[in-house]
């Protein structure tokens, strides 16, 4: 993973689903469901979509048919998208789903009319306050409601096996180094990092959208599976950001991960990352 170019390797992506299926918020699922009940074909516009992580997760949640539009600049991403095969190609259960590059930056390689639902997930954290803004005045226009998960929120956490919080200055001193990594521009803007788990609500209700918020943090339990996979990953992902950010000590930020993925190997901690889920209703629908 290269957060700072927002490049992202699919097997980055494939790693963390398992997580992020677990973590995403299913209240906000089944409402938005429930809403779009009784609609002749859904149209869903993922954006930033990557290998359709979301697709996965929510088409089996909505109801059926659903038509797909996944967008990513980046057309490796965009090859592996596969729905969850739900009983073969001729189910109508199966959505059909197309795929477009774009470059999202200016939002214009989406449209959104004629869309009954706009999702987006791990992807608020690259985009820039005026991008949000944009998005809630298309949204507006096309009367579109929002699903848009697991924003990162800026809270990190280790914890030890019974769940209790470990909470030590160096862990503490990584989170803060990395959350400035993450307020970096990538590509979209002077990206707002961890301050979009507040904004993108605060700026979708000054639109007029009706909105809800749940958390939806990844809880990787000391000892259990995936957790040292997924967690050395991040741990990896997390020092090199850290000790990228001018004047951090890189011997300190060494010592750290080496400290944390001894303890994550052997089982005597498990992690945490925060995140939230938020749906947007334009009102009506
Ligand atoms: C963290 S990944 C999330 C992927 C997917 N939504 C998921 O949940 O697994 C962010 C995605 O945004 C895409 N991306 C980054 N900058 C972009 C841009 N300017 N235009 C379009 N896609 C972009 C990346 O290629 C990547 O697939």
């Amino acid at each position: 993973m290269d957060t700072d170019a927002a490049n992202f390797a699919g097997e980055w992506l494939a790693l963390r689903e398992p997580a992020d299926h677990v973590a995403r918020s299913t209240s906000l699922a089944d409402e938005i469901a429930a809403r779009l009940a009784g609609r002749d074909e859904l149209r869903i516009v993922d954006l930033g979509a990557g290998t359709g992580s979301m697709l996965r997760w929510l088409s089996p949640r909505l109801p059926s048919p659903q038509r797909w539009l996944l967008i990513d600049r980046d057309p490796a991403l965009l090859e592996r998208a596969r729905p969850v095969p739900a009983g073969g190609e001729a189910d109508p259960a199966v959505p059909a789903v197309e795929t477009r590059r774009a470059d999202l930056s200016e939002l214009a390689g989406a449209c959104f009319e004629g869309a009954d639902l706009v999702t987006a997930s791990a992807w608020f954290d690259l985009v820039s306050r005026p991008w949000i803004e944009r998005l809630a005045v298309q949204l507006r226009r096309y009367r579109v409601a929002g699903l848009f998960a697991l924003t990162v929120d800026g809270r990190r956490w280790f914890e030890d096996p019974d769940g209790r919080p470990i909470d030590e200055a160096d862990d503490r001193h990584a989170t803060e180094l990395f959350n400035r990594h993450q307020r970096r521009a990538k590509g979209l803007g002077e990206a707002l990092g961890p301050d979009a788990a507040e904004l993108l609500p605060a700026l979708l209700r000054s639109a007029g959208f009706e909105v809800r918020v749940e958390r939806s943090d990844w809880q990787l339990a000391a000892g259990a599976p995936g957790t040292v996979e997924l967690g050395t990953a991040l741990l990896e992902d997390w020092a090199r950001a850290a000790a990228e950010v001018p004047g951090s000590e890189a011997s300190r930020i060494g010592r750290w991960r080496e400290h944390r993925t001894r303890a994550l190997r052997q089982g005597r901690v498990g992690l945490g990352v925060g995140h939230v889920d938020v749906l947007a209703l334009p009102g009506d629908s």
